[in-house]
């Protein structure tokens, strides 16, 4: 089988055993059917496509810079595949492998990856897991990494949320409760340490309409033509992020354990290979939000650590609540 549905009143979500991918979310609406999430219709583009819709990226999400990293006092080399760094697990990783079903019903399922890297260069026979769940308008999903040896874990999904159904997030409206933010080099690798998001564009604490951070007169966000930086979240109650379509009404809170949320608006998506309805979605076409831990943090001793080993597997849930 290589699909699966969750379905009840509200939503119905499509999972695919490739790369784990949450595929599809089409939410019940009063006027009709709306895919909220950014996919596609066959696999075989998902495989040439370099935008992860909906993946499960692992083992470890975001940039690691020149795929190199020290662990345990001994060198490791990964394949890169993005401007000199390893992103999102390289070539080879989770999101590129076909997952088991262990378990599935209409509420739920699971999907498990047995993983070592071909080339030998990132440590340890890795298993993962990951456990989605829709109960009413929420969905959630808990990733479990084990290890046989200390090594490197911190996947992450990797959804595009376009509320509106189609065209652009330019419209959209985004909350983060971040008071800081890692700035990046021109590869995307976190330069110095988090910065102040207050008095920058980068102040998403109150709601701002994507248009205008999009259009900011900022180095930071003209460099990546938009949003691609990892915010470091605030402790506190509620939601980390809210992404609200003023159009529409609708509404997505993303709930996380994680220490990070990439924000990335969708540069360069017009160029990427065809999407659920047959042809490429615009630029800024969705807007990721990847719940993750910090981008480079295998070279960062002053970022939260991503190591694990047989006694500390990585676990982590995160949820998206949705108000269609
Ligand atoms: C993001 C990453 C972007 C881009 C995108 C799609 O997570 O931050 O720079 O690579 O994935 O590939």
């Amino acid at each position: 089988m290589d699909r699966h549905w969750l379905v009840n009143d509200r939503l119905a979500v499509e999972v695919r055993t490739l790369g784990a991918a949450v595929n599809r979310v089409v939410a019940r609406t009063t006027a009709g059917e709306v895919d909220l999430l950014l996919g596609h219709a066959l696999d075989s583009d998902r495989s040439a496509s370099t935008y992860y819709l909906g993946a499960l990226v692992g083992p470890v999400a975001n940039r690691i810079s020149g795929g190199r990293f020290t662990l345990d006092g001994q060198e490791h080399q990964l394949v890169v595949n993005d401007r000199g760094n390893t992103l999102h697990g390289g070539p080879d990783g989770f999101s590129t492998k076909p997952w088991e079903i262990d378990q599935a019903d209409s509420n739920a399922i699971t999907l498990g990856l047995v993983w070592s890297d071909p080339s030998g260069g990132h440590p340890g026979k890795l298993r993962a897991i990951v456990e989605y769940h829709l109960t009413g308008g929420e969905l959630s999903h808990t990733i479990k990494v084990t290890t046989d040896r200390p090594t490197l874990a911190s996947p992450c999904l990797h959804p595009y949320f376009n509320l509106a159904g189609s065209g652009t997030i330019k419209d959209h409206v985004l909350t983060v409760r971040a008071s800081r933010v890692l700035f990046t080099d021109e590869t995307g690798i976190p330069v110095g340490p988090p910065v102040d998001v207050a008095g920058t564009p980068f102040d998403l604490r109150q709601a701002a309409r994507l248009a205008s951070v999009l259009d900011a007169d900022h180095p930071q966000i003209q460099a990546v033509d938009g949003l691609d930086h990892a915010f470091i979240l605030d402790p506190g109650e509620g939601p980390c992020a809210v992404l609200e379509d003023p159009s529409c009404g609708r509404r997505l809170e993303v709930w996380t354990d994680q220490p990070s949320l990439q924000v990335f608006t969708g540069a360069g998506l017009a160029g990427d290979v065809n999407g659920l309805h047959g042809r490429p979605y615009p630029d800024r076409g969705g807007v990721a939000l990847e719940a993750q831990g910090y981008p480079n943090a295998a070279n960062r001793s002053d970022f939260p650590a991503v190591r694990i080993d047989q006694d500390h597997p990585f676990s982590s849930t995160t949820r998206w609540r949705i108000v269609a």
